[in-house]
């Protein structure tokens, strides 16, 4: 990797990201049952059957891991908390150990220079919220605010940033919609709810950090660049479509207060009554957005009902996820973003690649891949976008959701068995001009 940091704008900040549910272990310290787990254990949802009770085991190995991330030289962990974790019955009482944890997690990164960035929910869903009807409960908002007061209340007082949800789309539009995630739905009225409640839930989540004093608060979102597979107007429209509820909709909700026509023409009649009252909410003022970044897909129009897409193979080069590598897509989303955030600081909050590494490999894939997206960085820079930070996915190889374990998107190789890391030589290659 030829940069340094001078290639960079000054104060740009370089650091890398994970999630609680896919490094720490949910099986210990008394974590309560996730939808995650009971997804899991449900045939046919994750490779394998695969889930997230042991993971990296983080929770064991918290200084052996932050000291990697020192050794790295990251200026920034993005980390999450795990509600179930915090609140192993989603309300009710917290679980000392596990506000304990976050404090130590936090503490072990001021000691060791690095800010801590922190995301309260990144899919983990307390079991007893999820019986009640997850994000298609209007109550959502309200336990989520709950939620956020006792974490930050805790920890809110030493983080350096924060944002409420990981990727509203995931939480909407991939579990409710697609069923590919947990709770593994695929119902056009529980995902208008979902994606209408996790965005009220983000408003009031950002109005509690406020109201303790926080700040550097903001959002992060992932975008897909969509294009039509042909130059034919019914591809055109329906990849039109497809990135008005990927990469609009969130965006639309957050900075203007309302919600692409294209999006509303499916999902209006399901959205819940006064859904438009709630747009105060969701505006809360922001001090930066986050762009997670990783590939784009070639549309086409389907038959069948709205939304009338499907998407189809690509010629580009692939990651072991089978998703084309396309840098130029991040420069047009840190682009869009800015466009949206009216000068607010954008940060990459993820970008990365799966490759199926073993301990050893070269791992020339991923050096090239993360050049050539801090290329697509420095190009949004030269465009005029402020973005002020990138973040790798991921520290380490982890939980990669319905895929299991065998996606591997570390810097640094875990054995699943041993739990032994091993640093990648993109972790040395990154190293060499981050310390
Ligand atoms: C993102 C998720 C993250 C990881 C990467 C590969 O959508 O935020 O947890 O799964 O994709």
């Amino acid at each position: 990797m030829q940069f340094t940091r001078g290639d960079f704008p000054a104060d740009f900040q370089f650091g890398v990201a994970t999630s609680a549910y896919q490094i720490e272990g949910h099986g210990f310290g008394g974590a309560g049952l996730t939808h995650w787990d009971s997804f899991a254990a449900t045939p046919g949802n994750v490779v394998r059957a695969e889930n997230g009770l042991r993971a990296c085991d983080h929770y064991h190995r918290l200084d052996e891991d932050l000291d990697l991330i020192k050794g790295l030289g990251a200026d920034v962990y993005r980390f999450s908390t795990s509600w179930a974790r915090v609140m192993p019955g989603g309300t009710g009482p917290a679980n000392p150990e596990g506000l304990d944890f976050y404090d130590r997690l936090v503490d072990g990164l001021l000691a060791r220079g690095i800010k801590p960035a922190a995301t309260l929910y990144h899919w983990e869903l307390p079991q007893p919220l999820a019986d009640m009807g997850g994000w298609r409960n209007a109550a959502m908002p309200d336990w989520f605010a709950d939620y956020t007061a006792t974490i930050m209340g805790r920890i809110g007082d030493r983080v350096w940033s924060a944002a409420p949800i990981n990727e509203p789309w995931c939480v909407g539009w991939l579990s409710h919609f697609e069923g590919h995630h947990a709770p593994g739905l695929r119902d056009i009225r529980a995902t208008a709810r979902a994606m209408h409640h996790v965005l009220v839930a983000h408003g009031r989540a950002t109005q509690v950090m406020r109201d303790l004093g926080m700040g550097n608060l903001g959002a992060v979102c992932n975008f897909e660049y969509t294009q039509p597979a042909t130059n034919s107007a019914a591809d055109h429209a329906a990849a039109a479509r497809y990135d008005a509820i990927y990469n609009r909709f969130f965006l639309g909700g957050i900075f203007k207060g309302e919600y692409p026509e294209a999006v509303l023409e499916g999902l209006e009649p399901h959205l819940p009554d006064g859904w438009q009252d709630d747009m105060t909410t969701i505006q809360a003022p922001l001090d930066w957005i986050g762009v997670n970044y990783y590939t784009r897909k070639l549309i086409v129009a389907a038959d069948g009902p709205w939304p009338g897409y499907a998407a189809v193979d690509g010629p580009l080069p692939k990651t072991q996820m089978g998703w084309e590598v396309y840098p130029d897509g991040l420069r047009h989303f840190l682009n869009l973003a800015h466009d949206y955030a009216g000068g607010l600081p954008v940060y990459v909050t993820e970008n990365g690649m799966a490759n199926p590494d073993v301990p050893d490999i070269a791992d020339t894939a991923r050096t090239d891949f993360l050049t050539q997206h801090l290329g697509a960085v420095q190009q949004a820079v030269a465009d005029g976008v402020p973005v002020a930070g990138y973040y790798v996915w991921s520290l380490m190889d982890n939980y990669e959701w319905a895929l299991g374990y065998e996606k591997r998107f570390g810097l640094i190789h875990v054995d699943f068995d041993s739990l032994k890391r091993t640093p990648k030589a993109s972790y040395h290659a990154l190293a060499r001009w981050w310390r």
